[in-house]
This record gives C-alpha cells, sequence and structure tokens, in this order.
C-alpha cells in the first residue's frame, strides 16, 4: 500500500520505516528541514537499535523516502498515519495544535478519499476533532475517515515491538476504514482489537497510567520494605508469581521517566478532571515517582553528609537502557540538585552524553565507565546498562576514592557488595 507518515518523531520513524520493512511504499514527511537534510544524508536523529539498518535498506530498494511537503508525502497515499508531537502544557493536558494544524495541512491537500490514523498519543475524543476539522477544510465532495491506532512501542525494542505487536487497536468508525486498516495488518500474529475511536484513545492512556501506577505501587513497597527491613526483591518476586499480577513492571527503583509516562499520567488525569472525574489516584502515582528521586538525592547525602566539593561518578543518564533519550530522565534531574549543591560530576553512558551535555552544561562526561568512577567520593548508578552490570567490582573499588555506591536500580547483588568491601545502599533492600 503507499503510505504516507506525518512526523519523524520517535513513533512516525519506527512506523513508517517498519511498514517500509514490510513492503509498503512510505514517504514520510515532517516540516524540520535539517532533520530531513540529515534522513536523506543517511544519518539517524535518534538512536535506537536496529532502525538504522532498517531505514538504509528501505531508502536503497526506494521503499522509503523523506520529504518536507506534505502535499508531496501525501501525493499517492491510502493512508496517513498522523505521528505529530503533542507536548505537556504547565496544566498537564496535551497540546494538541500541531495536531490540528496537520488536520488543516491534510485537508487543504486532499484529492481522494483517505484514511487519517492517529498514532500519536491524544486525548480521548481527539479523533472526532481532527475529522471535522478535516471535513471543514477539504475540498467539497471528498470525504475522509479517521482512525485511532494507538502505538505502544517500547524506546529500547521499538523495532522489535513495532515488527511484532502484542496487540493492534483499531479504534475506527466505518466499515471501509475498518477493512482499509485491517488489510494494512493483514501480515501479524497478534489479536487484532476494532473498538470505536474514544475507546481506542483510551486505551493507550489507560494503559500507560496502568503501567506507571505498577511502577509507583512496587516503589512505594519498596519505602516500606527499607522501613521494615524486607527485600523488595523477594516481595516483588512472590507477588509476581501470581498470573494475575505478572512479574514485569515491577522493578523499584528510581522511578519512571522518558517521554511517555510522565506526560501521559499527568494528561490522562486532567482529562478525566475535564470530563468530570477526581482521578486522584494517578495524582499519587506521579507523587511517588517523584519522591523516589528525592529519596534517592537523601541517601547520598546521608552517604556522604556535604556534597558540596566532593566529586560524584554517575553511570547511566538515559532514561532507560538501550536509548539515548535523556527526557524526564532520573539521572538529569538528580545531576541538577547536585551541580547546585556544589558538587562536580563526573558520568558516563553508553548514548546519551551528547543530550545531556546540551541539557548540564556543567557536567563531565568522560568516554568510559571507568574514567567516571576514577577518584570519585561515591558512585550513583541511574540506568541499568548491561555495560555496567557487568563491570568488575575488584576495579571499581580501585578507581574510587571512597568504596561508596548507591544502585539507584538494583543492578547489584548487595552480599556481593558488603562482601567487596563497598558501602552500598540500593532501593527497598536491607
Ligand atoms: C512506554 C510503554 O511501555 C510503551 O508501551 C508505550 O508505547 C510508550 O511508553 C509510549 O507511550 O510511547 P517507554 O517510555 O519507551 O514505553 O519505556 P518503558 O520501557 O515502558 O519504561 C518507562 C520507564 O519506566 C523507564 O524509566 C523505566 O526505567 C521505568 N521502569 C520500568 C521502572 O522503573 N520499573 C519497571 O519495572 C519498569
Amino acid at each position: 500500500m503507499n503510505l504516507c507518515v506525518i512526523g519523524t518523531g520517535y513513533v512516525g520513524l519506527v512506523t513508517g520505516s517498519c511498514f517500509a520493512h514490510k513492503g509498503h511504499k512510505v514517504v514520510c514527511v515532517d516540516k524540520d528541514a535539517e532533520k530531513i537534510r540529515v534522513l536523506n544524508d543517511g544519518g539517524m536523529p535518534i538512536y535506537e537499535p536496529g532502525l538504522e539498518d532498517i531505514v538504509k535498506a528501505c531508502r536503497k530498494d526506494k521503499r522509503l523516502r523523506f520529504v518536507t511537503d506534505i502535499a508531496e508525502g501525501m501525493k499517492d497515499a491510502e493512508v496517513i498515519f498522523v505521528c505529530v508531537d503533542t507536548p505537556p502544557t504547565a496544566s498537564g493536558t496535551a497540546d494538541l495544535s500541531a495536531i490540528e494544524n496537520v488536520a488543516r495541512q491534510i485537508a487543504r491537500h486532499l484529492t481522494r478519499y483517505v484514511v487519517v490514523v492517529e498514532k500519536s498519543t491524544v486525548p480521548v475524543k481527539t479523533g472526532d476533532k481532527v475529522h471535522k476539522t478535516i471535513l471543514r477544510h477539504a475540498p467539497k465532495g471528498i470525504t475522509c475517515d479517521v482512525v485511532s491506532n494507538p502505538e505502544f512501542l517500547r524506546e529500547g525494542s521499538a523495532m522489535k515491538d513495532a515488527l511484532n505487536p502484542d496487540r493492534v487497536v483499531l479504534g475506527v468508525t466505518s466499515p471501509k476504514a475498518a477493512e482499509v486498516m485491517k488489510k494494512l495488518y493483514a501480515d501479524v500474529t497478534c489479536p487484532v482489537l476494532v473498538t470505536d475511536i474514544a475507546s481506542a484513545e483510551l486505551i493507550k492512556h489507560a494503559s500507560n497510567s496502568f503501567l506507571a501506577t505498577k511502577i509507583s505501587f512496587i516503589n512505594a513497597v519498596a519505602v516500606v520494605c527499607e522501613m521494615s527491613g524486607a527485600d523488595i526483591q523477594l516481595v516483588a518476586q512472590g507477588m509476581g508469581l501470581d498470573p494475575r499480577i505478572g512479574s514485569k513492571f515491577l522493578s523499584a527503583g528510581l522511578g519512571y521517566g522518558g517521554s511517555c509516562f510522565p506526560k501521559d499520567v499527568a494528561a490522562f488525569e486532567q482529562i478525566a478532571r475535564e470530563l468530570g472525574f477526581d482521578f486522584s489516584l494517578l495524582g499519587e502515582v506521579q507523587k511517588i515517582n517523584q519522591e523516589m528521586r528525592q529519596r534517592f538525592l537523601r541517601k547520598v547525602e546521608e552517604e556522604l553528609w556535604i556534597v558540596k566539593g566532593k566529586t560524584l561518578a554517575v553511570w547511566g543518564l538515559a532514561f532507560k537502557p538501550d536509548t539515548d533519550d535523556i527526557r524526564e530522565a532520573p539521572a538529569i534531574e538528580l545531576i541538577q540538585r547536585l551541580l547546585e549543591k556544589g558538587a562536580s560530576v563526573q558520568a558516563h553512558d553508553p548514548q546519551a552524553m551528547k543530550k545531556a551535555q546540551k541539557v548540564l552544561p556543567g557536567l563531565t562526561c568522560c568516554d568510559s565507565a571507568e574514567e567516571a568512577a576514577k577518584g570519585a567520593d561515591a558512585l550513583l548508578l541511574c540506568t541499568e546498562w548491561p555495560v555496567f552490570r557487568d563491570f568488575p567490582l575488584a576495579k571499581l573499588k580501585k578507581l574510587l576514592k571512597h568504596p561508596v555506591v548507591l544502585d539507584g536500580r538494583n543492578l547489584y547483588d548487595p552480599v556481593a557488595m558488603r562482601a567487596a568491601g563497598f558501602d552500598y545502599r540500593s532501593v527497598g533492600r536491607a
């Protein structure tokens, strides 16, 4: 099929390249000329395992193109995916101006029936507004359908998730649009759930909010573990054995970050409020998430007493491993606070240093984990990259000025750490 993908951020780039990889002809559109130039020069605006190879192969086979002109992108498209940003406003609601703008532009260039697909995460009822906007601005007599097809991919495993989804949700209003979308997803082996648009939109916000709730729940239990002498990993293991609970997303630590959970939980709480429901549970979820960072900082201060003048090593800057994304990353906020308090911070991250350096000019970025640890008064582990997990403990002990390790991701075994002579503190473990 001929597809157009508007917006080449995380979701758009992955969506476009995966459909091209499956054999469709895809034109990706972005108003950011520099981004399109980079992509056309064979570069990658983001780090995502496997993405670059697929983009390269699809461009070579002429199944994937990058343009700035929306009319050119839409020219042959049967389906148009809208994957533009919906950043949070100060009140927590999503800023939908980019979506509205794209809807008007699509309308202006419509020459025949198309299916317009909402991929960006949007508040419930946005699909209706997009449909109305397109019909209002489209040439007389030309119709379209709007579909909500939320994306469930995770950064770091985006290609795998997009190529082998665990479910496809299609929120549709017309049988014609349902047929087009089913044809597009004919190859998937997972369940395909066809719903109305509002339900599909809610599935996305409710899923992310539920996962964030699971993380904050286990983090709250971790605090109780610290106070009672229990071990959060054993507690999580015991809970996770109940198939109704499941063992995934029960890792306690510094809490969630990234471009999705923080934004989506806040937006969902706000959407519910606007509809007349006080979803205060989601307020607590966000509060606990924030508290985990503050508790960790307090642990650093308990260990070092005065942080001013001390040198701290930080391992991990990205909000999770296998990405260079630092949006809402706990490490970034922690480092900011430590720098404000007068500490020197030397950090290493396999992918995120370039982005971190831009927002934290006072941070010293080091080429290796070893270099970051050298001479530091303490090591703070913020992201569980494998390179940190596998670092030899004896070597680490020699590198640090004082053998103090604060583990924000429960990456190391407390018994092994103490046996190796470290002052070791983690989250929810005695
Ligand atoms: C999340 C969802 O998992 C995807 O399904 C969704 O499509 C995506 O948001 C989105 O809305 O676009 P992502 O933000 O890439 O994906 O990352 P996750 O792997 O879900 O991790 C989110 C955060 O939770 C990370 O900071 C991670 O460190 C943290 N986390 C995760 C925990 O603290 N504990 C856990 O047990 C699991």
